[in-house]
């Protein structure tokens, strides 16, 4: 078995989101159906609703399941541009496509946040923007954050921009895919009107996640089919997929203490790395982070290529997120907080619910013995 080390990409299922779906699927039945298996599924639904509903400081009637963070965000940004008054929006450049691209695809003007080079929003542009807002050209102000950048790991100040968004009387989503049960952001007190979180993320199944929508906030999406989850996603309810999400979701939540813990585990990589490349660069290394997630750049080592020799010798990390690897261009928010040059040379290692102190020596030994190979041949990048 390859030591796994891409939980920001996937984090594999968890026994507790396993054994609750073969028990969901053990059950059947159609949550709309009125008969018992009907009334069964629907009662589990339900009960998974509830569990993520707490998890994330919402209400069950907040919560809509989806098919992940993607659509969640899409949907959103939807739901949001209901509002007759949402002539543009804001989205930061740190912002995972799912939302990016989504704002783009709305046809609105678009402006972009950019980042400081601690990997944090700037949050003084906002304030200045907002500051300088005019309602009746603008209209309502509508901004896209993420509360944890998934490249890097960087807690995003989502808190304090809600509190400057709801004084504005704009409107905030708030990307949650990588910070659920990671660093206890809670919905009811961000000032959220949005969150979008993912099931895949926390050792769920893929294709699940939710949007949290607060009862204050434009919503009227059109209905198209069933009208299952209160008209705003038409279809037949995935019953397995909500109870695994659930119980991955707690067993976050139960592992809290251990999660916290993997930090020492990330810094003994982080500490090996630089020990062996001095000028190793960690990307948001002076931010606060989720204690799963290192960035690091290596100057003049291609974080593609890095990947692949990882991969070769039995180890899967990525270079950025897992919708960017694979594309020529480094992902837009290393990009945005070290420049092109360096985010071609980064690489991201993010540890999960399973990673073992075993994981990250083997991890270590693997890129140590890799760069000592490659070292003497780097035309370091100035
Ligand atoms: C911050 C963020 N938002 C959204 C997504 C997309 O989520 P999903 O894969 O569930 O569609 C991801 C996935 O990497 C992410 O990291």
């Amino acid at each position: 078995m390859p030591v796994y080390l891409d939980h920001n990409a996937t984090s594999p299922i968890r026994p507790e989101a396993r054994d609750a779906m073969l028990k969901a699927m053990a059950v059947g039945g159609n949550p709309s159906s009125v008969h018992g298996a009907g009334r069964c599924a629907r009662t589990l639904f339900e009960n998974a609703r509830q569990t993520i509903a707490r998890a994330i400081g919402a209400r069950s009637q907040d919560v809509t399941f989806t098919s992940g963070g993607t659509e969640s965000n899409n949907l959103a940004i939807a739901a949001a541009q209901t509002c007759p008054d949402v002539k543009r929006i804001i989205v930061s450049v740190l912002e995972h496509d799912a939302a990016f691209m989504g704002a783009q695809a709305t046809g609105l003007p678009i402006e972009v946040i950019p980042a400081l080079p601690s990997g944090v929003i700037d949050l003084q542009w906002l304030r200045d923007r907002l500051a300088g807002w005019n309602r009746a050209a603008d209209g309502r102000p509508f901004v896209c954050l993420q509360a944890v950048t998934s490249e890097t790991g960087v807690i995003q100040p989502v808190d304090e921009a809600g509190a400057m968004i709801r004084a504005a009387d704009g409107l905030l989503l708030v990307d949650a895919v990588q910070t659920l049960g990671k660093t206890g952001f809670h919905f009811g007190r961000s000032g959220a009107h949005y969150a979008s979180i993912s099931g895949h993320k926390v050792g769920g199944p893929q294709g699940t996640g939710a949007l949290i929508v607060s009862c204050d906030s434009p919503c009227d999406l059109p209905r198209r089919g069933g009208g299952q989850e209160k008209g705003r996603r038409s279809g037949t309810e995935n019953v397995p997929g909500a109870c695994g999400f659930a119980a991955a979701i707690e067993a976050a939540l139960r592992d809290e203490a251990q999660y916290s813990a993997l930090s020492v585990l990330r810094d003994k990589a982080e500490n090996a790395i630089r020990a062996s490349a001095l000028h190793a660069i960690v990307i948001g290394g002076d931010a606060p982070r989720t204690p799963n997630c290192l960035a690091i750049a290596i100057p003049g080592w291609d974080g593609g290529m890095q990947v692949i020799a990882l991969d070769l010798a039995g180890v899967c990390i990525s270079a950025g997120s897992a919708c960017s690897s694979g594309k020529s261009t480094a992902p837009r928010p290393w990009t945005a907080i070290v420049g092109e040059d360096l985010a071609r040379c980064a690489i991201r290692v993010s540890l999960g619910w399973n990673t073992t102190e075993a994981d990250i020596d083997h991890f270590i030994n693997a890129w140590t013995r890799e760069y000592a190979r490659v070292a003497p041949r780097l035309k370091e990048i100035a």
